[in-house]
């Protein structure tokens, strides 16, 4: 005998209480279940009045355990996951507002002619003072149409290093470039960068300069070893909108800036699975990461624009994130489409969530969101979004401002209401008044010289202005690496439920050195 009604007995009981104590696992349903079971119990078998007394207390015990981790664990702290930080090197010092002697002439050599590097060297041969000395890629038919290109120009050719993977460190080692601009798959960026600094020169990279933490680490102390600019060439923040808008919030227009969003939505399906000898990334380099990686390595686009306008290093920092992806659907349900349910590329497994989102806490109590969607058919968007006591301004998916009435309540804009974008007239008014100094100096000839509507001439323009005159460089390495960790440290999150992580501090304590990011002029 023995054995209970519904099945239960005290065996069976008895063996199942630590694992809901353990478990947490309905303990206010179970403790009913038990206090229940135990008064059939009673009745049916009154001489186990022992037994039933005993689960009585058991199940009062479980249920003010139960409830007492509960309270406790939702008053713990759940402290961000912290990644080891070197320490710096004796003798080291940071390179915050870092100036180099002035450049009459800025020699430059190009590492990755690829898609985008001959667009740089095309705007090059528009820029007054600078010198292309030498073309650097692994095809020679690349090298030559970039030749082509200084040709076209009334340029002389320039020294041409390929065939060969590790040409382009003949190319930094060559005693007359001042800089290395790097346009290569991310997994070049880092190694390239440290070793043209490593041998004297600026370098000056495509995003994201770096795909791991370790690498920031590498690129912050080569910098500060060196002396070498280290800047990492994030176009976006030289966009039209994104300056103007940097503008406003510069000269206080939105108020204080509390929450700012980035992302980088785009749909790449057909260049990532184009193949490269049909003009798709070299090698793969970009399917191979989506394969390998989650998270968001390409996070500096959206990022960029907004650290700017919140000052980060510069008196404020990004302290740590949270980052959750959804599973993978587009890149397999695009193979099965174009390629077949049986092609290689079907079968593959991604490690790509389709859509990210990133959301991080700066040291001042501000919110950054960033998006990363690369494989839905979703409009090209960047989102750019800055959020402010005062005022509100977003990019995509159309450009609109909207201003708290009484930020300008000197009625030189009437019928302002901040439920509503400003009108039409208004808008351009305000672009107008707040244009930033740089787009109005060199915009129409950016317009005219091209590159995503002129922000990388704009870009390139500044960082050879700067190196002309002597000044700190728009970006320095800290921005490229704290934007750029993101990567690794958003694969982290996404890998443990949404876990939060501590962005490192690549300034050590040299962040809040200087109030206010600000570009370089000549006095
Ligand atoms: N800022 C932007 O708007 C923007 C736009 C497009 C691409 N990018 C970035 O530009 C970089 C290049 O992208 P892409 O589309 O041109 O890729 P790509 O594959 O077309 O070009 C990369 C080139 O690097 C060359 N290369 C690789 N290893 C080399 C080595 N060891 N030595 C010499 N050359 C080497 C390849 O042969 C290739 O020609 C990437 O980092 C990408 O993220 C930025």
């Amino acid at each position: 005998m023995g054995r209970f009604a519904y099945g239960f007995d005290k065996i069976r009981i008895l063996k199942f209480i630590p694992y809901y104590c353990t478990k947490q696992y309905f303990p206010y349903q179970f403790s009913i279940i038990l206090v229940l079971n135990t008064f059939i119990i009673m009745i049916r078998k009154f001489k186990s009045l022992f037994v039933a007394a005993a689960c009585i207390a058991i199940a009062v015990m479980c249920y003010t355990s139960c409830t007492f981790n509960n309270t406790s664990s939702a008053a713990s702290e759940i402290k961000p996951m912290v990644l080891p930080a070197p320490e710096r090197p004796t003798g080291q010092a940071d390179v915050i507002n870092l100036t180099t002697p002035k450049l009459e002439t800025v020699r430059v050599g190009f590492i990755g002619l690829g898609m985008r590097g001959p667009g740089a060297v095309e705007r090059f041969t528009h820029l007054e003072g600078v010198k292309i000395v030498a073309l650097c890629d692994i095809h020679s038919d690349r090298v030559e149409k970039s030749q082509n290109i200084l040709k076209k120009a009334g340029l002389p050719e320039a020294i041409a290093y390929s065939r060969n993977e590790d040409a382009w460190k003949q190319l930094c080692e060559r005693d007359d470039i001042d800089l290395v601009y790097i346009a290569t798959d991310w997994k070049n960026h880092t190694p390239m960068a440290v070793y043209a600094m490593e041998h004297g020169k600026h370098a000056a990279c495509e995003v994201p300069i770096a795909i791991s933490v370790d690498e920031c680490w590498q690129l912050v102390n080569a910098s500060e070893k060196t002396r070498k600019h280290c800047i990492m060439l994030e176009n976006c923040c030289y966009d039209f909108y994104e300056m103007t808008t940097l503008n406003m919030a510069q000269h206080g227009l939105l108020g204080e800036i509390v929450h700012a969003e980035g992302a980088y939505i785009h749909d790449l399906r057909s260049l990532n699975f184009m193949n490269p000898e049909k003009g798709g990334y070299n090698d793969w380099w970009r399917l191979k990461m989506n394969e390998e990686h989650t998270g968001n390595y390409y996070p500096t686009h959206g990022l960029g624009p907004v650290a700017q306008a919140l000052n980060i290093g510069r008196g404020d920092r990004m302290e740590y994130l949270v980052s959750v992806s959804s599973d993978q659907f587009g890149m397999t349900a695009y193979a099965k489409d174009k390629f077949g349910a049986d092609s290689e590329f079907a079968k593959q497994t991604y490690a790509l969530g389709d859509m990210n989102n990133t959301i991080i806490k700066t040291a001042k109590g501000k919110t950054i969101l960033i998006q990363h969607d690369v494989t839905s058919p979703r409009p090209y968007n960047r989102k750019h979004a800055l959020s402010g006591t005062k005022g509100y301004i977003e990019k995509y998916p159309r450009p609109g401002i909207a201003l708290d009435p009484s930020e300008v309540a000197s009625a030189k804009f009437d019928n302002l209401a901040a439920h509503s974008f400003v009108s039409k007239e208004i808008y351009d008014a305000l672009m107008e008044e707040y244009q930033h100094p740089i787009t109005k100096e060199v915009g129409e000839l950016a317009k005219k010289v091209g590159g995503h509507g002129g922000m990388d001439f704009i870009m390139d323009y500044r960082l050879v202005y700067c190196l002309h005159n002597g000044l700190p460089l728009d970006m320095n390495v800290y921005d490229g690496a704290e934007w750029s960790c993101l990567g690794e440290l958003t694969e982290l999150s996404v890998k443990n439920n949404g876990a939060p992580i501590a962005v490192p501090d690549f300034t050590r304590g040299g962040w809040n050195k200087i109030q206010g990011f600000k570009h370089a002029f000549v006095e």
